[in-house]
């Protein structure tokens, strides 16, 4: 076994992914010497089988629907088909260009990658499973998720699946069953459906997309159901009857409903992955949940400990994670790291049409006692979503009533439609800043464009609209 002296490394990270790498980088730019240990390759959930290769699968059905509305356009390109190999191939490339980078990034800012499994030993030193045991000044858990899994559905990686292999399939299924309503099963749902998969979403739940605001959700399940995607909420699922000639199965939900299906997708949420990460003895505190235990600065229960990402609980989103990292990282160093506001951090759903919010929903804000003024302007108005042909959106601003009446803060920002995940930033910054719409509608938004339907929402608050009454 070969054992680094303790103090060789000031950093060592458990971990590779959005949460690990962006620890890794920033302490390096820094100036401290850092080491990352990764059972996989560097890029984590998000990079190779999670954000990003969703998002090349989101572009190839947009690229689908764009070909199939040219005539529209005057352009004929007859009826497109989908060769799903070439997909698959096209996105693996974009993940392993971005890998490769990240990997060059890391070595050249003198990170170490090590290979294998870590854990965390009593005497806070990194085991790896390749046998080697390295110390440093701070160590940083942040081994990441794995998907959830619900009884009655064994994951048998061919007729139920979850995200993990749904990524890699080589042939598009011609129908599948979406066991779970939130952002991956409508974001599976959507690019599925849109390549010609009759898609049936069953969601425990009231409603889809259970975090965003109402009139959000409405425009998404308006717009599934216009494409033929079923969506059955408050059903419960019990199992599957796989078929007697092998392929495809019968799920039964609901009051012993069927449903036969080539494949069935179980995306109900994603649970920490702390499997070997904790030797007996750390001191490192993990929840009920199984969630690693940490402050606002991302301390675990044991000194010179650090947690991010998807292994603590909060938002399992990768830049979140990115977030935390900066903070933990600031804290090692000893400066005032400012903690996350948890409440304000930026959403994006990619599926069609896309749904991007920062802060309060209506109802949230609401129950947290908030006397609010609110106003929405569908997107049918907004010149650019007329060009491109897709109105089916909507901008919403919930703000806090002053007590004369007037529109205070702003709570929260909601929106649906084209290109949305692009425009967050300035509903980002104001909420983030406490702006008020008087504030914020002094600004010039260019003509025409999607974002502007934002400043114009804002002015249409403060009671003097242009466009939006
Ligand atoms: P989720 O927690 O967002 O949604 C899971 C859904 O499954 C919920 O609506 C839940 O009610 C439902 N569900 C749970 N058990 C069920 C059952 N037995 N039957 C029917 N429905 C059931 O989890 P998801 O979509 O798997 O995503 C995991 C994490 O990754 C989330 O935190 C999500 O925010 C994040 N993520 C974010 C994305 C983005 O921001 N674009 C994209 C993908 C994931």
């Amino acid at each position: 076994m070969t054992t680094t002296t303790a103090g060789d490394f000031d950093l060592v990270v458990i971990g590779g992914g959005p949460g690990g790498y962006a620890a890794a980088l920033y302490a390096a730019s820094a100036g401290m010497r850092v080491a990352v240990v990764e059972k996989e390759k560097v890029g984590g959930t998000c990079l190779l089988k999670g954000c990003v290769p969703t998002k090349e699968f989101l572009e190839t059905a947009s690229v689908y629907r764009t070909v199939s509305n040219a005539k529209e356009f005057g352009v004929e390109a007859g009826q497109p088909v989908v060769d799903f190999s070439i997909s698959q191939d096209r996105k693996q490339k974009v993940v392993d260009h971005l890998q490769r980078g990240l990997t060059g990034l890391m070595r050249s800012r003198g990170i170490e990658i090590l290979q294998g499994k870590g854990t965390l030993t009593p005497s806070h030193k990194v085991r790896i499973s390749s046998g080697e045991e390295i110390a440093g000044r701070h160590i940083l858990l942040a081994s990441g998720s794995v998907p959830r899994t619900i009884p009655g559905f064994d994951i048998d990686g061919k007729t139920v699946i979850t995200s993990d292999e749904l990524l890699s399939l080589s042939d598009l299924p011609s129908s599948a069953v979406v066991i779970g309503g939130g952002a991956i099963g409508c974001e599976f749902a959507s690019f599925l459906s849109d390549l010609g998969v009759h898609i049936t979403i069953l969601e425990a739940l009231p409603r889809i997309l259970a975090g965003c605001d109402s009139d959000v959700v409405t425009v998404v399940a308006r717009s599934f159901r216009k494409r033929g995607i079923e969506v059955k909420t408050n059903v419960q699922v019990h199992g599957h009857r796989p078929n007697e000639h092998g392929k495809g199965t019968t799920v039964i939900y609901g009051q012993g409903e069927e449903l036969n299906v080539d494949v069935v997708i179980v995306s109900v949420g994603r649970r920490p992955y702390t499997e070997g990460l904790l030797a007996p003895g750390t001191g490192v505190s993990v929840s009920a949940k199984g969630f690693v235990e940490v402050d606002p600065r991302m301390r675990t229960t044991a000194d010179g400990v650090w947690a991010v990402g998807d292994l603590v609980d909060t938002p399992q989103l990768a830049h979140v994670g990115f977030a935390e990292a900066i903070v933990a990282v600031k804290d090692m160093l000893g400066e005032d790291a400012v903690p996350v506001d948890y409440t304000k951090v930026p959403w994006c759903i990619y599926c069609h049409p896309e749904v991007a919010f920062v802060g309060l929903t209506e109802e949230a804000a609401l129950s947290a006692g908030y006397e609010v003024v609110v106003k929405k302007d569908p997107l049918g108005g907004n010149s650019r979503a007329r060009i491109l042909g897709e109105t089916d959106g909507l901008v919403k601003v919930v703000a806090e009533r002053n007590p004369d009446g007037h529109p205070g803060r702003v709570l929260g920002v909601h929106m649906v439609g084209p290109w949305v995940t692009e425009q967050l930033g300035q509903a980002y910054l104001s909420v983030n800043w406490e702006a008020a719409p008087e504030e914020i509608a002094q600004f010039i938004q260019p003509h025409p464009t999607l974002s502007e339907a934002f400043g114009e929402t804002m002015l249409a608050i403060t009671g003097r609209g242009l466009h939006v009454g």
